[in-house]
């Protein structure tokens, strides 16, 4: 008989993109801390997810799933967290309505604290040290002492993803995306951008729609759905200690779940078949997300989605792919059609932020909104080739205003960049950006929708 997976076989992998941490106690005291602690999240909602992802993937619903590129502990407040779940709010809106197709909702936060770094080390007028890697490892200030990795940082992490999930679980359970408050969700400072323009006019329509609902009998008191969202939580799992800490043995099925958030994914450089992460993530039964980048081979991808998947459980993949714009159809094609060969029922998602950074003259990390658009739009192309479902978007933006990624309606122009620039790690959209997102995604797939009706 095969030996039983432990959450700990990781430790036997080659690892990369992990700190070395110096201090061996402090790091199993901070480890046996957070073992002892109560799960964030319980099998039956990751569960959950899965069978939604589930409707993904057989392309009876669509993945949204955004958020910070890394949170922070000092960006940390009731004010970023809303205007983030707001913004996913109205993106889920506009996508629900305008295409006409159930929405899950994943955001990239709670837990999303750990960064694979392109440099092991930083060097700044002629000082190098070790890269930031994430506020659960060490801190971004530019000293040797900051750059450390400290270990008491994972229950640091751990108790903000807490209190994040605790505000998230009120916002959608309590009445806040009651879908009656639809008006309600705008941001007071992009009222100016056609993007909200278009959204108050998709609100007025919903807004028609529910009193011919509540005239008809059907109403937040009838409807449960009409007055909570299911939101869930999602992060890269990156640093394997917090993983494993967090990991517990669901009461229901006697098997793994990862507690740490709903859905865990594997990121780009770290998704060698035979290494740690892998290893980890194999074991547990949440959701899991493949970050597939250029250099990702089909043979791979073959191996990553059998190891990963054995059971070809629909909503246990999702294929989260990132090319850049110009290059979708270099690489997503021969993906797409490895996987069909084989039978294998993913999600296939389009992350257009992470193939699309580019070094601004102004020397700021940014990306371009229009390759953004754009290789959102060659996804859906391929898409509609290869006659696949095209199930998701994920992204990286904010309910803040700010200035990192340039482009959009309300125009944010290379110089501007250095006015709003907050971003712990990489730019993020901001919302009319997000929403300019959702809006080409929603006419995308109600494309996809008529086509399909004028060929019956
Ligand atoms: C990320 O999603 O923040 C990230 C680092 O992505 P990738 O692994 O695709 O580079
Ligand atoms: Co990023």
């Amino acid at each position: 008989m095969t030996r039983v997976w432990d959450k700990s076989d990781w430790r036997q992998k080659a690892r990369v993109q992990m700190p070395q941490y110096t201090d061996q106690a402090a790091l199993h005291a901070a480890e046996a801390q957070l073992a002892q602690y109560p799960p964030l999240v319980f099998a039956g909602e990751a569960r959950r997810l899965k069978a939604e992802l589930g409707q993904v993937a057989e392309g009876k619903a669509f993945l949204l799933q955004g958020g910070d590129c890394a949170e922070s502990f000092s960006e940390f407040t009731a004010d970023t967290i809303r205007d983030t779940f707001k913004v996913m709010l109205q993106m889920a809106v506009v996508l629900t309505f305008g295409a006409k197709c159930p929405v899950v909702k994943v955001g990239r936060m709670a837990g999303q604290f750990a960064k694979p770094r392109s440099a092991d080390t930083e060097v700044i007028d002629g000082v190098e040290l070790p890269s930031y890697r994430g506020d659960i490892i060490n801190d971004i200030d530019f000293t040797a002492a900051s750059r450390v990795p400290d270990p008491k940082r994972m229950l640091q992490a751990y108790t903000q993803a807490a209190a994040s999930l605790n505000l998230l679980r009120a916002f959608s359970q309590g009445g806040y995306a009651d879908i009656h408050h639809v008006h309600s969700w705008t941001l007071g400072f992009a009222q100016d951008a056609a993007a909200t323009d278009k959204y108050r006019d998709l609100a007025a329509r919903i807004s028609d729609a529910l009193d011919f609902m509540n005239a008809a009998g059907v109403n937040g008191g009838t409807s449960h759905s009409l007055k909570t969202v299911d939101f869930y939580t999602s992060h890269e799992a990156l640093l394997l200690e917090y993983e494993e800490a967090l990991c517990r043995v669901d009461s229901t099925t006697g098997l793994p779940i990862a507690g740490s958030g709903h859905m865990l994914w594997i990121g780009d450089r770290t998704r060698q078949p035979e290494g740690a992460h892998v290893e980890f993530c194999k074991g547990v039964q949440n959701p899991i997300g493949v970050k597939c980048g250029p250099t990702l081979s089909t043979d791979d991808l073959k191996q990553l989605v059998s190891v990963l998947n054995p059971e070809n459980e629909a909503g246990r993949i999702t294929l989260i792919n990132r090319f850049g714009a110009g290059k979708v159809g270099d690489h997503l094609p021969k993906l797409i059609r490895a996987v069909e060969e084989e039978g294998y029922k993913v999600v296939w998602s389009c992350d257009p932020m992470h193939g699309n950074t580019i070094k601004a003259a102004s020397g700021y990390k940014t990306r371009p909104f229009e390759s953004v658009l754009r290789e959102v739009r060659e996804f859906f192309e391929i898409h509609n080739a290869e006659g696949t479902y095209p199930g998701g978007v994920h992204f990286e933006m904010t309910g803040q205003d700010v200035t990192e990624c340039t482009g959009g309606v309300r125009a944010v122009k290379d110089e501007d960049l250095s006015d709003r620039y907050h971003t712990a790690c990489d730019p993020r959209l901001n919302a009319s950006q997000s929403l300019e997102l959702a809006f080409l995604v929603s006419e995308e797939l109600a494309a996809r929708v008529l086509e399909r009706r004028a060929a019956v």
